[in-house]
């Protein structure tokens, strides 16, 4: 055991549990919160993890009476008829510091721009995918790192890919089905579906739950153009926050509305270009401007709102800030549609491409399995 799961003295006072840990933080349990997070099977069932217990009928004033180690758990008798409640060491070592809740999976960022990810960007070898879950520990974490990586070696048909999106999670049904591949034959009324630019998006603008991650595997290229590019949108908002504080106020709280009309739907969803959530940390990126919906705000706002979106559009297409590359058969894109944005210049000749999306909780399911969390 880590000095930092090893306890050294616990003290019972009118408040909670005070546990003093071997590298001499202090931590305070309220004796609700250990009696509601109590490891006996009538409190936490055994084998689904779910509570069992009805938390609005614990007295509000339960106080502990004694708490001792046994083992490796913390055990707690109550002042009342309470029988006692074990809580493991390891659980109490997990919430030592304390702090908001969050769901991502901590992993820490690598913000870049075209010149850190210039020739080196992040890769890994189809086998290794396909082979265990270490190669797939290696994929997704650099996808939580940097936003994106591609699979190498992929082989060229369908089936591969979609084999290769399994890996990660099922794949989300959308308006466009589930796994799509798709050439320019506007097959869908959307311009994914012709040779035109596209310049750097999130897909799903529209959607309230923006798909997490999106694969994308060229199958065929045979013409000119038709360069992939990608942009690190934290690696944006990092920049307007500390250059355009206040722009990036209008970006973090004016609501943008998303559409997509056509194929017997009208979607529409609308949230600002930087999502935060409770503790203001910056957790979702969404710009589409091709997808943008009408909207109108009083005229100096809608004014300031274009000065802000002029500064995010500007930097999203600026070649400083964008890997560019063409995609060709056999590399697999895995991206976080939450965090970069992907776009294409316009073709000539015949592409075919193929793809589907991931829900952003799979994802992170996956990942917290294949490292262990
Ligand atoms: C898309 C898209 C990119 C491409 O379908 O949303 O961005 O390379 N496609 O065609
Ligand atoms: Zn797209």
């Amino acid at each position: 055991m880590t000095a930092n799961a090893t306890i050294e003295r616990l003290d019972v006072s009118e408040r909670g549990l005070a546990v003093r840990w071997g590298d001499e933080v202090t931590s305070e349990y309220p004796w609700l919160w250990l009696r509601d997070h109590a490891h006996d099977a009538a409190t936490l069932h055994p084998i689904t993890q779910q509570r069992q217990l009805y938390t609005a009928g614990i007295a509000p004033d339960l106080r502990g009476s004694d708490a001792r180690i046994v083992d490796d758990v913390v055990s707690v008798s109550w002042v009342d008829d309470t029988p006692p409640s074990r809580l493991p060491i390891d659980f109490l070592a997990r919430f030592r510091l304390p702090r908001p809740a969050r769901a991502a999976v901590d992993i820490e960022r690598v913000l870049w721009d075209g010149v850190l990810i210039g020739e080196q960007w992040p890769t890994v070898a189809y086998r290794s995918v396909i082979d265990g879950d270490d190669g797939v520990a290696e994929w997704l974490g650099r996808v939580a790192t940097y936003g994106f990586c591609i699979v190498e070696g992929t082989p060229v048909t369908v089936e591969a890919s979609q084999e290769l999106i399994r890996r990660v999670g099922y794949i989300r049904e959308t308006i466009f089905g589930g796994f799509w591949d798709f050439q320019a034959d506007l097959s869908k009324a959307d311009t994914a579906y012709t040779n035109l630019e596209l310049l750097p998006h999130t897909d799903g603008t529209y959607s309230h739950d923006a798909p997490g991650l999106q694969l994308l595997h060229c199958l065929a290229f045979d013409g000119t153009g038709g360069e992939s590019t990608m942009v690190d949108g934290f690696r944006i908002a990092d920049e307007l926050r500390r250059d355009e504080p206040d722009l990036y106020e209008v970006l973090s709280t004016v609501a943008v509305p998303g559409q997509y009309i056509g194929d017997g739907s009208h979607l529409v969803a609308a949230r600002p270009v930087f999502r935060h959530d409770e503790t203001d940390a910056l957790v979702q990126v969404s710009f589409n401007n091709a997808d943008r919906a009408p909207f109108l705000l009083p005229a100096n706002e809608m004014n300031r709102f274009y000065d802000a979106m002029r500064a995010f559009e500007v930097r999203a297409n600026d070649h400083r800030l964008q890997w560019r590359r063409v995609l060709t058969p056999g590399s697999a894109m895995l991206f976080d549609n939450w965090r970069v944005l992907h776009g294409r210049t316009s073709y000539t000749g015949h592409r075919h491409l193929c793809g589907g999306y991931v829900n952003r909780e799979d994802f992170e399911s996956r990942l917290r399995m294949v490292l262990g969390h």
